[in-house]
């Protein structure tokens, strides 16, 4: 058994959606949890910029004690690809996602959204391609997701967001795809808007919620999960103003109490203690 925290990250609030789903498995774990709010997005900038702010993000979540690190991020998990960041045990959103996808695809037709970095990257249809060779890929960036779900602009009904999402996911359908892989931890917020376009029928991947049952199991089976018999605690970590990550939180992961505090660029590069 092991008490330390479960360290999440994220350029900013998407990494939440993982918050949710390890909250929703082991309740009685603390989670500690970062997200780069001030320097959000990371997916429209170069892959030398998404790995100097990764970096500098891993190494103030290891600094917190934790007993693993979820890249609650599709951005910084495909810049990173199979680079392994730090000591602890570190997972993330790329292969747990593609896992998920390849197990659900019965037409062997995959969607993959995601940031324009993420899908640049190509790091899911390899991860796709590295554990069957039957399905294709059919990859998408949608940029202005992640602005649209910053700032709440997520309900299926508004004309902007219907406008977006068959933008963007217009080639997926096309191509009848029968499971489509949110591979931005921001995207499950738009879930309902893309069920309504894509059908009832398919399968939308959480990537975040897969990230985290990937942690999940490896910490059961390393016998590292908490024996705590109380409700876990979470405290956040933001760059920019812990007032507005507190009331934006809420709409990412309901109505649960976490204790936010702000970060300083000399605290995130190490220069000063949290
Ligand atoms: N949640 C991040 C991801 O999964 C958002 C990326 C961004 O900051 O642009 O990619």
């Amino acid at each position: 058994m092991n008490d330390n925290a479960i360290g999440i990250f994220d350029s900013g609030l998407g990494g939440l959606t993982c918050v949710a789903e390890m909250k929703k498995a082991a309740p009685n774990e603390n989670i500690i949890y970062f997200g780069d709010t001030a320097r959000v997005p990371y997916g429209t900038r170069s892959r030398e910029t998404i790995l100097e702010y990764a970096s500098q993000d891993i190494a103030l979540v290891a600094r917190q004690n934790v007993k693993v690190i979820i890249a609650a991020c599709g951005t910084v998990s495909s810049a990173l690809g199979d680079t392994i960041p730090c000591d602890v045990p570190f997972f993330g959103v790329v292969y747990p996602a593609a896992r998920a996808a390849v197990s659900a695809t019965r037409r062997h037709i995959i969607g993959i959204t995601g940031t324009p970095a993420t899908i640049r990257s190509g790091a899911y249809e390899r991860a796709v391609a590295g554990m069957s060779s039957e399905d294709i890929c059919i990859s998408v960036p949608c940029p202005l997701f992640v602005p649209m779900v910053e700032n709440g602009i997520t309900d299926p009904d508004d004309v902007v967001v219907r406008s977006m999402v068959e933008r963007y996911l217009a080639p997926i359908k096309e191509k009848g795809a029968d499971t489509v892989i949110l591979g931005c931890t921001h995207y499950p917020h738009l879930e309902d808007a893309i069920r309504r376009y894509m059908g009832d029928d398919v399968v939308l991947i959480s990537s975040g919620a897969a990230a985290a049952r990937a942690a999940y199991d490896h910490l059961t089976a390393a016998d590292a999960l908490s024996g705590r018999d109380t409700e876990g605690s979470i405290t956040c970590f933001t760059t920019d103003s812990p007032d507005m990550f507190y009331e934006n939180a809420h709409r990412f992961i309901g109505d649960v109490s976490m204790a936010v505090h702000k970060v300083t660029m000399e605290q995130l590069v190490g220069k000063e203690q949290i």
